[in-house]
């Protein structure tokens, strides 16, 4: 196969100069570079440098012939004779693909002998995230298995990050077992090869997890002035709200009472407590995973020091918290 010009292998001077874009940064690799590295998409131009007078010359991509001379013999668009002078016989590949890496060999014939000189391309793909993992919710308690497929050359790696913790895992999985409320974050995935900035995306997990009460207290309230009852829940997604009286009768706005409700808490406006005001109510926060209550008295001050009976019911309540009586009146 091929010319014996073309396979005897003797030593030859190869400058190599690279080109970005437009803009030609040369590098001189003085004698024999091994390898030529160039991003995909870019240009390069692989330079042989002659010293005595040649009789035939020829650039070969393995060993198919890309020139002999000025004679062109591969069909691609992209490879052009650069220069071709006494000293200097260069060719240039434009849009460099992934496929062009490989060895490169100038040959050339001087007094009779055949000279031959290698270039090995090495062509380079910055990392890049190709695929990764929708935004999901989820139930808490559920598994979670985030992925984020990346591609590059040099193959690239792949972390999962936590913006509180910093690096989770490595890998292009991320496996949460059990995920819990407090594992509703964004996760972001880095891959990075060392060609080009790391590519980074992130993905926001929300977890569900059904209504837990908070805060509640018991409240003194005194005829004629205003008071409030608060019942704030922790809940995704939120909570609805609803008020009853120890009878279970839904507790409806008039003009004394106002129901306000808010993203995480609903409050009862007394905005003038009369005798039918007080008693014992219950606040019923739901969503659809679920639902929790929990109970609290607007009091008179005066029943608590004197038979303390509404303060021993406040402390019966049954609930998951304790219950503070305060005798201050505060949103
Ligand atoms: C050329 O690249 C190869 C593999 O990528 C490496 O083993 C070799 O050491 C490199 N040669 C030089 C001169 O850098
Ligand atoms: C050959 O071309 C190169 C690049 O254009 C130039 O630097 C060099 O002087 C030329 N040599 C001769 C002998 O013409
Ligand atoms: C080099 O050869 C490979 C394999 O035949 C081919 O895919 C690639 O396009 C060639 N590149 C150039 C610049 O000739
Ligand atoms: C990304 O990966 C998912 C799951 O493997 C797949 O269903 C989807 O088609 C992929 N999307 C693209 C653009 O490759
Ligand atoms: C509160 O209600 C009582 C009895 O209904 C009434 O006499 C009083 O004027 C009201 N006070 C205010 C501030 O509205
Ligand atoms: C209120 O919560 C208790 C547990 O704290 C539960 O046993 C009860 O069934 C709840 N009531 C309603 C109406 O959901
Ligand atoms: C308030 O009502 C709830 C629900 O009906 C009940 O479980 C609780 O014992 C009552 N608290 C008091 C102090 O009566």
């Amino acid at each position: 196969m091929g010319s014996p010009l073309l396979w005897n292998a003797c030593a030859a001077v190869v400058l190599v100069l690279l080109s970005k874009g437009s803009v030609s940064h040369g590098a001189e690799f003085g004698h024999l570079p091994d390898n030529i590295t160039v991003l995909e998409g870019e240009s390069v131009t692989l330079r042989c440098r002659i010293e005595e007078e040649v009789t035939h010359r020829a650039w070969l991509n393995r060993s198919n012939i890309l020139f002999t001379g000025t004679d062109k013999w591969t069909l691609d668009r992209r490879v052009t004779l650069a220069n071709n002078n006494d000293s200097d016989f260069s060719i240039h590949v434009d849009r460099v693909q992934v496929t062009d890496e490989g060895t490169y060999i100038c040959t050339f014939q001087a007094n009779n002998k055949p000279r031959i000189t290698y270039v090995y391309l090495i062509v380079q793909v910055p990392a890049r995230i190709t695929n990764i993992s929708k935004s999901l919710t989820v139930n808490e308690g559920d598994n979670v298995v985030l992925f984020c497929m990346a591609v590059g050359r040099p193959e690239p790696t792949t972390t999962w990050k936590d913006q509180e913790y910093g690096l989770m895992s490595e890998g292009e999985f991320l496996d949460i077992t059990e995920i819990k409320r407090q594992q509703a974050k964004d996760y972001e995935c880095i891959t990075n090869n060392g060609v080009a900035p790391p590519d980074q995306r992130k993905v926001k997990v929300t977890v569900n997890y059904p209504p837990m009460i908070t805060d509640m207290k018991n409240m003194p309230a005194h005829l004629g002035k205003t008071a409030i009852l608060r019942c704030e829940a922790m809940a995704v997604p939120p909570a609805s709200f609803e008020w009853y009286r120890d009878d279970h009768r839904p507790v409806e706005s008039d003009n004394t009472l106002r129901i306000k409700n808010e993203k995480t808490r609903s409050l009862l406006l007394f905005t003038n407590v009369t005798e039918k005001h007080f008693g014992n109510y219950t606040c019923f926060a739901s969503n659809r995973l679920g639902a929790s209550n929990a109970s609290m008295l607007l009091f008179r001050p005066g029943a608590i020091q004197g038979r303390g009976t509404a303060l021993r019911a406040g402390a019966s309540v049954a609930v998951w918290f304790s219950l503070v009586v305060v005798f201050l009146l505060k949103v």
